[in-house]
Formats: structure tokens, C-alpha cells, sequence
């Protein structure tokens, strides 16, 4: 047997420890947004540091001004490319609390109807369950051969579920230590549940928080409505020009720099027989949204968005306050593509804004984060290895696609560190990310790291 086959064999038959071994990860309450679960992100961080010094990779936690990293290197001058593998230890927060099925933080092995099992858990899929892909494949790598095929640097980290706010600092002091080849990103998804994918393309983002304030403290509405400004009109207004009849973003310059999708890579798409109708079913919905020339995949990989995510003002308990607020909030985020510059988007943003508030009226912004769009190009030799292990592994070419979300660190591993980033990942449409009842199932998961056993292998190839 070639060694890749003794790796194979081994991941097989430590895949039971394996998943014990993810399990013990979800556990861990580190849920980055919430200052609350602090400690519980350093215990995540310190749980895979120790992980991963005994399988023999050598690894410390590094403070940063939020969360800490997670860094850790086996390189020894083997040939072929030095990469970096990232994933994120963070988990979203587990509310609405009442709609889960078991406890999050208490992984459970269910299995379906249909006979497909699956990890429950918060960061089951995003990111412990993808992440721990990597590890396990490593670790089956140097039980095996004494060694990793190609030398490796880990960097896993804690806040990227809340806008990686450390990472820029991080970069920037340790660039020397981070710049590899390639990095390898575990934190996306499958086409479908039998076709593996490489995302070339990820949605940027960028977020406002806007508060209203008109009078100095709530009113009565019958002895002042009509005369006082009211600060949910004011909030609404500003949600509702947004878009225009056809779906369109109205903010002066936002499709600066949304370039149209290449007729090739648009047929690709157009190939992939993607069914927006189950798509949408599967969420209880029918009719897709958006802008009224474009195709479905397009609104969701190739085209921008503003979304407001939360909006609230005013009397929000049981029966009636007959009350005008002082003010109203809401929380905004954009997904940009192509080359769009989310610093002018957010001006721009801002502008439009201040341009509907009232001359009695105030508007404060909170900042969120903002990272750009990233590409990948396709000619790269990375990409061709990738396809090639993935074929080994499922039997099907892998689908070339976009992704709908954001990984800010893939922008910043470009700009400020040179590197492509390669990314694979087995999560499915159905896992639940971010919602309640996240799961991933133990298919993904087998194949996953059997998968991440044949990248390496095929890297450390001429
Ligand atoms: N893993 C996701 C990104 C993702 C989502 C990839 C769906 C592929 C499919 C990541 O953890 C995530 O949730 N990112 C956030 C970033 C934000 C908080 C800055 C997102 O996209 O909302
Ligand atoms: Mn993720
Ligand atoms: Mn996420």
C-alpha cells in the first residue's frame, strides 16, 4: 500500500475517537460576540493547542486584544508548498434557545429517518466540526508516516463569527511567521451532498448600526403625536428607500466596481442544475427576491446586497403604550463582490442617511468591520491538485462555485500576506448554521478528513 492508503486505513479506524474528540471541542461554550463566554473561547483555544502539540504539531495560544490565536507549525524544509491551514473555534450564540431539540453545548449523534446520522451541536458544522477535518487528517498523516507530506502552519482563530476585529494586528505583527504558499480554508460548503466543492469566490461585508434620537425622552403620543418628530418613521423611511421597485440598491456609487460574471464561468453556473425552487422550499418559501435581470445564483454569489438585520424602537411588550420614542435603532449590513471599496460604501451609506433625518433629529453609526470580495484565480496549480484529491475521494468532479457569505480573513490573507486561499469544505445546505439544531453529518465529517488527507498528498506532488 502507497502511504496515502495506510492514511486512508488509519482515518477509517480512528474515525469513532475522532468524533469523541469533536465532541469534547463543542463542549466548549465560545460564542465570541458575547463577553459573557470569554473564558470559554480561551478554553477552546487552549483545548486545541493541547490537541494539537500531541499529535506533534507545535503550537501555542497567542493573546491578542480580543480572543486568542491559535498558532502552531510542523516545518522541517520538506519541498513543495509551505500552507497555512484556517479555521475559526468561535460559534455563533445559541438563541432562540427554546427551538433546539438538545442542548447545544451537549453534542448528541442523531440519526434521521432516512438513516443519515449527524452531530448536533452548536459549531458542529461552523467551524469545530470543519475545522477538526484538518487536525484529525493531520494527525492520521504523522501516526502513519512520522510526518506530514508538506510542512504546515495552523492558525485557528476566535472572533471570526464577530468580525475578526484582532486579525489585522495579528497579520500585521507576525506576517513573517504566517506568509505561506497557499492557505487552506475548512469553512465552507459542498454543491451538494455528493459533490464536493471549491469556492472561488466570497461574498465581502460591510455593517452600520444607526440609532435616531429625536425628543428627550418617550412621549405621549396623543399630546405630542402629529407635532414631535417620531423616530421609527424616521428609521423605517430610511429601510424602505434602500431599494428600488426592481430590487436595486439605491445608495449613490454602490455597484462601483460589481463587475459582470464571465460568460464561461456563467455557464458553469447555469450547469450546475441548481433548483432555486427547492432551494427556497426547504426554508418554506417560493418566490425568490432580488434584482429582477438577474438569475438566481447570481443574487446569491455574484451580486450585492443591504440587508437590515435588526430594527427596533418604541413599545415592545405585552398589549398597548400609546408612546413616541426618543429613538430608534437598526442594524445594517451589505455583502459586497467584484471590487466594490466597502469604505465608500459605508460613506455612501451614511450620506443617505444623514440626508433623511430631520432638522430636529440626531443620527449616531456604530462601525462594524468591513472586508472586501475575494476571487480566486482558477489557473492556479492549488486549484488542480484540490480537484483532483476531491475526485479521488468522491467519485464526481468537484463544483466550481461562489459563496454567499463572508470570511474576512481570506481578503486580509490576499492583501496583507500574498497568499491564495484554497477553499474546501464539507458542510451541507440543511446544517443548520447559526441556526438552532446545527448539525454536521458524520459523512462530512469521514470524508472531510479522508479528504484533507488526499490535499495534502496531492500538494506534496511536484
Ligand atoms: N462559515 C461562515 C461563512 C459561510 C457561510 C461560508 C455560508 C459558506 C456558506 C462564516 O463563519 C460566517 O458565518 N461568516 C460571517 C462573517 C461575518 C460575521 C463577518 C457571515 O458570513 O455572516
Ligand atoms: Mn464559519
Ligand atoms: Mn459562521
Amino acid at each position: 500500500m502507497s502511504n496515502i492508503d495506510t492514511v486512508l486505513a488509519r482515518i477509517d479506524s480512528n474515525l469513532d475517537a475522532s468524533l469523541s474528540r469533536l465532541s469534547d471541542l463543542l463542549k466548549i461554550k465560545s460564542i465570541s460576540t458575547d463577553p459573557a463566554f470569554k473564558a470559554d473561547c480561551r478554553a477552546a483555544a487552549e483545548w486545541l493547542a493541547a490537541e494539537l502539540n500531541e499529535i506533534g504539531i507545535e503550537t501555542r495560544v497567542r493573546d491578542t486584544s480580543g480572543h486568542p490565536m491559535v498558532v502552531g507549525h510542523k516545518k522541517s524544509g520538506k519541498p513543495g508548498p509551505h500552507v497555512l491551514f484556517y479555521g475559526h473555534y468561535d460559534v455563533q450564540p445559541v438563541d432562540p434557545i427554546a427551538l433546539w431539540n438538545s442542548d447545544p453545548f451537549d453534542p448528541q449523534i442523531v440519526t434521521k429517518a432516512d438513516g443519515t446520522k449527524m452531530l448536533v451541536a452548536r459549531g458542529a458544522s461552523d467551524d469545530k466540526g470543519q475545522l477538526m477535518t484538518f487536525v484529525e487528517a493531520a494527525r492520521a498523516f504523522i501516526q502513519e508516516t512520522g510526518d506530514l507530506p508538506i510542512d504546515v502552519t495552523i492558525l485557528f482563530e476566535g472572533e471570526e463569527e464577530s468580525g475578526s476585529p484582532s486579525l489585522h494586528p495579528f497579520l500585521e505583527a507576525n506576517k513573517d511567521e504566517l506568509s505561506c504558499d497557499l492557505a487552506l480554508v475548512c469553512d465552507t460548503g459542498m454543491w451538494d451532498a455528493n459533490t464536493p466543492a471549491i469556492s472561488t469566490m466570497l461574498r465581502g461585508m460591510v455593517g452600520d448600526e444607526i440609532i435616531v434620537r429625536a425628543a428627550s425622552r418617550d412621549l405621549h403620543s396623543g399630546s405630542y403625536g402629529g407635532s414631535a418628530q417620531n423616530p421609527n418613521h424616521i428609521v423605517a423611511s430610511i429601510i424602505a428607500g434602500l431599494h428600488d421597485e426592481n430590487g436595486r440598491v439605491t445608495l449613490p456609487g454602490f455597484y462601483d466596481g460589481v463587475p459582470e460574471i464571465p460568460a464561461d464561468i456563467m455557464e458553469n453556473w447555469n450547469n450546475l442544475g441548481f433548483d432555486v425552487e427547492e432551494f427556497l422550499g426547504e426554508i418554506g418559501l417560493k418566490y425568490p427576491r432580488g434584482e429582477k435581470d438577474r438569475t438566481p445564483l447570481e443574487h446569491l454569489w455574484a451580486r450585492p446586497t443591504a440587508e437590515v438585520n435588526g430594527m427596533w424602537g418604541g413599545y415592545q411588550g405585552a398589549g398597548s403604550k400609546t408612546v413616541i420614542p426618543a429613538e430608534a435603532h437598526a442594524k445594517f449590513t451589505f455583502r459586497l463582490v467584484g471590487d466594490q471599496d466597502h469604505e465608500k460604501v459605508q460613506e455612501s451609506f451614511r450620506a443617505y442617511v444623514r440626508s433623511k433625518i430631520p432638522a430636529d433629529c440626531t443620527v449616531e453609526f456604530i462601525a462594524k468591520e468591513g472586508s472586501p470580495a475575494t476571487r480566486l484565480d482558477t489557473t492556479i496549480p492549488a486549484v488542480a491538485k484540490g480537484k483532483k484529491a476531491l475526485k479521488d475521494e468522491w467519485g464526481v468532479d468537484a463544483a466550481l462555485v461562489g459563496m454567499g457569505g463572508s470570511i474576512p480573513i481570506v481578503g486580509d490573507f490576499k492583501r496583507m500576506l500574498g497568499m491564495d486561499s484554497l477553499l474546501i469544505g464539507f458542510a451541507l445546505e440543511d446544517d443548520q448554521i447559526h441556526s438552532p439544531n446545527e448539525k454536521y453529518n458524520i459523512k462530512s465529517f469521514h470524508k472531510g478528513i479522508r479528504s484533507w488527507a488526499r490535499v495534502l498528498d496531492e500538494l506534496s506532488r511536484g
